[in-house]
């Protein structure tokens, strides 16, 4: 059974970790396919669009997002592309509860990563998705959304 994890909370020195690659060989450990499931679940029972697994206390490359139809996990997720385009939208995050503000992000972006079934993979994004993974692949070098934040408070 998955089981809900509990989410770091700012000002935590783990938010604040470059996480590591994920070694290829490990992806199909129980481990980590625990890991995988326990973070969809942690992800969808705490109403998040997003998880990346320093949230969760691991310093590891890896990322959840909240698809239409069901979460996705990214494994070494690289951003390939960029739009010029930026646009400016409220953005929170679990590990910052009730705070909320405007970030601007790139509306659209490439990004490779490795799927939990370790397969190599392009996703493409704009939106809402796109902002969902630049602030997601942000926590994996200990950078927070409020570190965006152009007028700080
Ligand atoms: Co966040």
């Amino acid at each position: 059974m998955p089981n809900i994890l509990p989410i770091i909370t700012y000002p935590s020195n783990i938010l604040r970790q470059k996480s590591s690659e994920i070694e290829v060989k490990s992806i199909n450990t129980k481990e980590m396919q625990k890991l995988i499931r326990d973070m969809k679940i942690t992800m969808i029972k705490k109403d998040g669009v997003g998880l990346a697994a320093p949230q969760v206390g691991k310093n590891i490359r890896m990322i959840i997002i909240n698809l239409p139809d069901e979460p996705l996990c990214l494994i070494n997720p690289v951003v390939t592309k960029k739009s010029w385009a930026k646009e400016t939208a409220e953005e929170g995050c679990l590990s910052l509860p009730g705070i909320f503000d405007q970030v601007s992000r790139h509306k659209k972006v490439c990004c490779h990563y490795i799927s939990e079934w370790n397969e190599k993979k392009l996703i493409e994004a704009e939106d809402l998705m796109a902002r969902v993974l630049q602030h997601e692949i942000d926590h994996l070098d200990g950078i927070l959304f409020i570190d965006r934040v152009k007028t700080k408070k």
